[in-house]
C-alpha cells in the first residue's frame, strides 16, 4: 500500500460575536433577501477589536492537536490576513501553542490556501521532511473588509479551522488519495488589496480608500470559480479512480451556495454528499474548508472512510482540490480565550 498523510486532527474556532443580514441591512444598502437568495449567507462571526489572525490560529490549531492526541513537527498557516506583513505569523502561532521551535510559514493562496497547505503538508511527509504537519487556515478578514462596502461586507466573516496530519496508508480513514493545484496570475487584479505592497506602498496614509481596503470582482469571479473548481474536482476523481457517484462527501469553498451547487451539479454528486455552514459563517476564506469539516465532523454526518472531495477556488487566481476518505476523528472547537490561556503564551 502506497505512503501519504492522513487527517488525525480537526480543530475549529469561530469568535462569539455573530453579524447577522439584519444588522447589515440596517447600515448598507442591502437586505436579508438579496444576501440570501445571492449567496446563502444568513449570519457571519466578526471578531472584536484587538484579535487577531493569530489568536484564532492558535485556539485552532491547539483544538486540532487535542482532536489528535498528538503534537505537530511543523506548522503551515494559510491566511490572507496575518498578524503583521512581516514576519510570517506560523511562527509565532507553533510556539505559542507550544511546538517550541518547530519549522513554520504562511501560506499565502487567499481562499485556496488551505487545500494548499493540505498538498504541500502531504509532499512533505512523503518526502521525509517532517512526520506530523499543522495545516491551520485562519482569518481576521473584517480587517481588510471596507465596512461600507456592501459587495464584499455582506460576504467575509472570521475564523479558523485546523489538521493535523501524519504518516499513513492511503486504505485509510483521512487518507489523502489525490491532489490538484493550479493558478492563473492574469487574474490577479479580480480579487485583490490594490496597494500597501512593495508596487504601491502608500506611504505616510497616502492610499485612497478603494486601494487600502480588498476589492473584488464578483460578477467575473463567479463563472471561473465554477469552471475552475469542477475542473480540478474532476482531475482528482480521475486520480483516485473513483466515478462521481462514488463521492459520499463534497465539501467545497463556501464562497457562495449558488457556486457549490454549480459544481457539485456537474460533477454529478447528489444533494445529500453537499456539505458546508456557509449559511452560519458566510465566506471565511481560507478557513472555510477545514471550518467546514470541523462542522460536519461534529454533528457525525459522515461515515470514516467515504469518498470525499474538496476543492476551492480564490484570489490569485488560484484553485485547487484534494481527494480523501472521510476521516475518523472527532473534532473539538475553542474559543478565541483558549489562545491567550495555553500554555506558551
Ligand atoms: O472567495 C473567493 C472567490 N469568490 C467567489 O467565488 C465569489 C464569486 N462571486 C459571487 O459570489 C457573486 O458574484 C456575488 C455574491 C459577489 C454577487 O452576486 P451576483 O449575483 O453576481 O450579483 P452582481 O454582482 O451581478 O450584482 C447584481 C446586482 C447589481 O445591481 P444592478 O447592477 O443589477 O443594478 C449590484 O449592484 O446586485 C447589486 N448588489 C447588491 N444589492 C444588494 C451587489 N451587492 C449587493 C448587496 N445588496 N450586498
Amino acid at each position: 500500500m502506497t505512503a501519504t498523510a492522513v487527517i488525525c486532527g480537526l480543530g475549529a474556532c469561530l469568535p462569539q460575536r455573530t453579524v447577522t443580514n439584519e444588522e447589515l441591512a440596517g447600515r448598507l444598502d442591502t437586505s436579508d433577501d438579496w444576501i440570501r437568495t445571492r449567496t446563502g449567507i444568513a449570519r457571519r462571526r466578526m471578531v472584536e477589536p484587538g484579535t487577531s489572525t493569530g489568536d484564532l490560529a492558535v485556539a485552532a490549531g491547539a483544538a486540532a492537536l487535542e482532536s489528535a492526541g498528538a503534537d505537530a513537527d511543523f506548522v503551515l498557516l494559510a491566511t490572507t490576513t496575518p498578524d503583521r506583513l512581516c514576519p510570517g505569523t506560523a511562527p509565532e502561532v507553533g510556539y505559542r501553542i507550544g511546538l517550541g521551535e518547530v519549522p513554520a510559514l504562511d501560506v499565502s493562496a487567499v481562499c485556496s490556501g488551505f487545500v494548499y497547505g493540505l498538498v504541500l503538508a502531504r509532499a512533505l511527509v512523503t518526502a521525509g521532511v517532517c512526520r506530523r504537519p499543522l495545516v491551520i487556515g485562519a482569518e481576521v478578514y473584517t480587517s481588510i473588509i471596507d465596512p461600507s462596502d456592501r459587495n464584499t461586507a455582506v460576504i467575509f466573516g472570521d475564523g479558523a479551522g485546523a489538521v493535523l496530519l501524519r504518516e499513513g496508508l492511503v486504505s485509510e480513514p483521512g487518507a489523502i488519495r489525490a491532489t490538484d493545484l493550479g493558478s492563473d496570475g492574469r487574474g490577479s487584479d479580480m480579487i485583490a488589496i490594490a496597494g500597501g505592497g512593495s508596487r504601491e506602498p502608500g506611504r505616510d496614509g497616502a492610499l485612497p480608500r478603494d486601494r487600502r481596503y480588498f476589492q473584488m470582482d464578483g460578477r467575473m469571479v463567479y463563472g471561473q470559480a465554477v469552471r475552475r473548481m469542477t475542473d480540478s474536482s474532476r482531475t482528482v476523481l480521475e486520480q483516485a479512480g473513483w466515478t462521481p457517484s462514488a463521492v459520499g462527501a463534497f465539501v467545497g469553498h463556501q464562497a457562495n451556495q449558488r457556486i457549490l451547487d454549480a459544481v457539485a451539479d456537474h460533477l454529478g454528486v447528489g444533494d445529500r454528499c453537499r456539505f458546508g455552514n456557509i449559511a452560519e459563517v458566510g465566506n471565511t476564506a481560507a478557513a472555510s474548508i477545514p471550518l467546514a469539516l470541523a462542522d460536519t465532523a461534529a454533528q457525525g454526518r459522515v461515515r470514516p472512510g467515504t469518498p470525499t472531495v474538496l476543492t476551492a477556488f480564490g484570489g490569485g487566481l488560484a484553485w485547487g482540490s484534494v481527494a480523501l476518505n472521510w476521516p475518523d476523528v472527532v473534532p473539538v472547537q475553542h474559543d478565541v480565550e483558549h489562545a491567550h490561556t495555553s500554555a506558551a503564551s
